[in-house]
């Protein structure tokens, strides 16, 4: 008789809900577990509470047929599941850099108090290196009922708007197990067989360089972007197209053109915060030095916003009064999270200086008017750019990157459209007679262009 394993998910964010509603769909009978009432009653009822492609579907799917189910009981949990994947969130802590892992470790004390049966606990959330192998012990204290409980670390590398994807066929999978765990290995190998089916590269390994992958891959990402962004910032100096510059180096197989885009910086939920806590840690170490470059990269991310306010504050000559038209507020196209964006960052900054503030995002007017109420949010591109002195695209939306002269013209105050992602054909909008300025560019605006156009 083949029995299937039981799979739970705790924590039911982004990565939780993705991975509960993945492995439903992989055959698993899945239970998804958190302390938030509302957010169990909605996943319940076949509601996401975020925007992810395909993920509302298997969601729906798996909800209606049984085979994925939530709840808010780790008692439940602990009886039903053989494997317990834990995906809570790791925010920043709030007032320092390093992460704040109190969730997790309230998950597996929760799990390892209610477990009685022989199960194994899957960390997936991304950690402080060390944490596996502290809450592995811990589990083992706290466990006192029946059966055995071994303990696994699978980071998770998801990324927004392609998690599904992510999720059912990754890059790679890494686990990171105890010494000689080959009842952990075998066990996991059942769970992800059919991406050991379509040859995923699958790494086992200890619990420290399982969790330090995660952390290196995402502070290779940032620091690829920065470095590019900091060509941005010579390239502005001297001249340029840094666009170019991304090709031209990208071309080279060993460094590669993507995550090479120059622009107004990197947000969201992961990379912001994962530099940071990663820095905090080794500094926790007594490795100082160690990732120092790290803060260098964050520096190099936030200027890039202030680039983006002072160069609105050089074209206008005054931010007090002007009407700013902004097309973007996620931190990244097809997605509605604002979590750390760039572009809210920057829209929010010109507010404060005392603009007038037109949003629009196809996404993420929601979840922004929740963090910022007080811009002004509306449901168009029309709507965003009417009377605007000067419009800033900072989230590279196809619906954005597809704009042309011709759609703004007559309803904008002045033709000036500022860049921030580096997707607009320039010479297209300077044929026009638009005053372009793009990130990484050098901007050389005609006299009429500046000052005269400013408000007053
Ligand atoms: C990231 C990692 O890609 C993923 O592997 C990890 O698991 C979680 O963090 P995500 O935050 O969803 O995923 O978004 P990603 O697509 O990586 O973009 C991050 C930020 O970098 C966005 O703000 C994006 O606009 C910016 N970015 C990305 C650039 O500015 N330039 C680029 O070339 C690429």
């Amino acid at each position: 008789v083949i029995v299937t394993l039981r799979i739970t998910v705790i924590g039911t964010g982004y990565l939780g809900a993705t991975h509960a509603a993945c492995m439903a769909e992989l055959g698993f009978d899945v239970l998804g577990v958190d302390i938030d009432e509302r957010k169990i009653e909605q996943l319940a009822a076949g509601q996401l509470p975020f925007h992810e492609p395909g993920l509302p579907e298997l969601l729906k799917k798996h909800t209606a047929s049984g085979k994925l189910r939530f709840t808010t009981s780790f008692e439940e949990a602990g009886a039903w599941g053989d494997v317990h994947f834990i995906g809570v969130g790791t925010p920043q802590k709030p007032g320092g850099y390093g992460a704040d892992i109190r969730y997790v470790d309230a998950a597996a004390l929760s799990l390892a108090q209610h477990i009685t049966k022989d199960a194994l606990i899957v960390g997936k959330s991304t950690v402080p290196v060390g944490t596996a192998r502290r809450l592995a012990c811990l589990v083992q204290e706290k466990h006192t009922g029946p059966g055995t409980i071994r303990f696994a670390w699978n980071p998770e590398f998801l990324r927004e708007g392609f998690a599904v994807k992510n999720t059912i066929s990754p890059d790679r999978l890494v686990i990171g197990i105890e010494d000689r765990d080959l009842d952990a290995e075998a066990i996991l190998r059942e769970v992800y067989a059919s991406q050991l089916a379509a040859e995923t590269p699958m790494i086992f390994t200890d619990y420290e360089t399982a969790e330090l992958v995660k952390v290196a891959a995402n502070a290779f990402l940032a620091t690829k972007i920065s470095f590019i962004n900091a060509f941005s910032e010579v390239t502005e100096f001297v001249g340029g197209d840094i666009r170019t510059l991304a090709d031209a180096i990208g071309h080279d197989a060993r460094i590669g053109r993507r995550f090479l885009n120059a622009g107004v910086g990197f947000g969201g939920g992961c990379l912001p915060k994962d530099i940071r806590a990663l820095q905090a840690r080794v500094s926790e170490l007594g490795l100082d030095r160690t990732m120092r470059f790290l803060t260098e990269v964050d520096e190099i991310n936030l200027r890039r916003r202030d680039r983006v306010v002072a160069l609105t504050e050089e074209i206008l000559g005054r931010l007090n009064g002007a009407t700013v038209g902004i097309l973007g507020v996620a931190f990244k196209p097809d997605s509605d999270d604002v979590r750390d964006s760039p572009a809210l960052d920057v829209a929010a900054r010109l507010f404060n200086a005392g603009a007038n503030v037109n949003v629009y995002d196809p996404q993420g007017n929601a979840n922004a008017a929740k963090r910022f109420p007080r811009l002004n949010y509306v449901d168009s591109v029309p709507a965003a750019v009417r009377d605007a002195h000067v419009v800033i695209l900072l989230t590279e939306w196809q619906e954005f990157k597809n704009l042309h002269p011709e759609d703004l013209n007559g309803l904008v105050a002045n033709k000036i459209i500022i860049d921030g992602r580096n997707v607009l054909n320039v010479q297209e909008w300077e044929d026009a007679d638009w005053t372009i300025a793009a990130l990484g560019r050098k901007f050389e605006p005609s006299r009429e262009a500046i000052g005269l156009n400013a408000p007053v």
